[in-house]
């Protein structure tokens, strides 16, 4: 039997653990018609919470429902990439996409000449009409069919800003046509807020956010008693608890659990013909935490500053709960200096207050991840400021 857990970003799991509710709502803003609060979205939450993957069942919400659905990714270029898209299959294929740079090349400016402000407006707007146009046209070719357009734009961020704010313009146009669409945004917290707080995108804030967090225990047990079923092998009750336990909940875990005491009840001394015995369980788990800090926590921890970087590493001296007023003295900070990175690293879901005055890691085994990785990023740090 192939291994049937996904530790792979973006992949779907074989069972989408805590998220029915959000799908219901979604499925509900669909029926319920144009203009329905829920269809415009954004998804927020820590790396691996699973927001890509919601992209994509919300997506299969939309499709199953005939919808047309376009899936992009907020790197540069995306408008030109959604309008092709829309362009994709309709005979107006080759009509008048006015791609910005051909404005510029026209105006006979050298390669890397900075535009003024009037031209950079000029073709934000045009982008933004090129949009709208492809948006329309395909929505009414859709419409005497009686489907819609669902537009999910996964990894949005600050840098990205000025073709969010053509896209923004033309969302909002749409909205306001009653045209049937729906958008679905999904980053990192800060990013997103950095986005929904640019002036031209206030309508954003009106949008339903929705904060992925972890899942419960319980339903985590059952999804690995179920997968492991389905695909022909046996765990105990006790082992299925130890299980989920060890992924405390949070998404990418479950499926790097799962993939990895499979295995270990496949290959290697705990082979078995068809348990997950609690031996491959717990050598499961430590291989899942192993991988756990090369695809969680080292991308989140390299991504920090490095003062909040250095926040992280003064709380991951304590066993428990830090007191944030022994943090910034281990910083040797002031109270306030230190809690701009506490804020920071809050908005991040990386740690939480725990109780007054006091902050913990909320992504799971980042502690023990920093103890033995702490050295490297501090040396790093001290190479790059010499
Ligand atoms: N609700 C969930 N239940 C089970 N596994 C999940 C869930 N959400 C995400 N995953 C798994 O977690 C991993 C990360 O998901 P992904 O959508 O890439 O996260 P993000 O985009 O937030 O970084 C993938 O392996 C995915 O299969
Ligand atoms: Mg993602």
């Amino acid at each position: 039997m192939p291994n049937p857990f996904k530790p792979t970003a973006g992949m779907t799991p074989p069972v989408l653990v805590g998220r029915a509710d959000d799908i219901e709502d979604f499925s509900y803003a669909l029926d319920d018609g144009v203009g329905a609060p829920g269809r415009l979205m954004y998804l927020t939450g820590a790396r691996g919470v699973g927001k890509t993957v919601m992209l994509n069942a919300l997506g299969d919400v939309a499709r199953h429902r005939d919808w047309l659905v376009i899936d992009e990714t907020a790197e540069s270029g995306f408008l030109g990439r959604l309008i092709n898209a829309l362009h994709e299959g309709s005979k107006s294929r080759l009509s008048s996409v006015t791609m910005p740079t051909a404005s510029v090349s026209g105006l006979g400016l050298p390669v890397g000449v900075s535009l003024n402000l009037g031209a950079a407006q000029f073709s934000r707007e045009e982008r933004a009409l090129d949009f709208r146009r492809a948006m329309s046209e395909r929505l009414d070719a859709l419409s005497r069919k009686h489907r819609g357009i669902l537009i999910t734009l996964d990894e949005v961020q600050a840098s990205g800003i000025s073709e969010m704010r053509a896209l923004a313009t033309a969302v909002q146009h749409l909205i306001r046509e009653h045209r049937d669409v729906a958008f679905i945004f999904a980053g990192l917290p800060s990013m997103v807020e950095d986005v929904i707080n640019d002036d031209v995108l206030t309508f954003l804030r009106r949008a339903e956010r929705k904060h992925l967090g972890d899942v419960s225990l319980d339903d985590v047990k059952r999804a690995f008693a179920t997968t492991i079923e389905d695909n022909g092998r046996h765990a105990s009750d006790s082992v299925l608890s130890m299980l989920a336990q060890a992924t405390n909940g949070y998404p990418f875990m479950i499926q790097l659990v799962g993939y990895w005491a499979w295995r270990a009840s496949q290959t290697g001394p705990y082979a078995d013909d068809e348990t997950i015995t609690e031996e491959a369980a717990a050598r499961g788990i430590a291989q899942a935490k192993i991988k756990l800090g090369d695809m969680v926590h080292g991308p989140a921890v390299d991504g920090l500053s490095a003062m909040a970087r250095d926040y992280l590493l003064a709380m991951a001296q304590d066993d428990g709960p830090s007191s944030t007023g022994e943090i910034a003295k281990r910083l040797e900070r002031d109270a306030t200096y230190a809690n701009v990175y506490r804020t920071q690293l809050i908005k991040e879901d990386i740690i939480y207050q725990s109780s007054y005055g006091y902050v913990d890691f909320k992504l799971p085994y980042l502690r023990d991840y920093l103890r033995e990785h702490g050295a490297y990023h501090q040396m790093r740090r001290t190479i790059k400021g010499l």
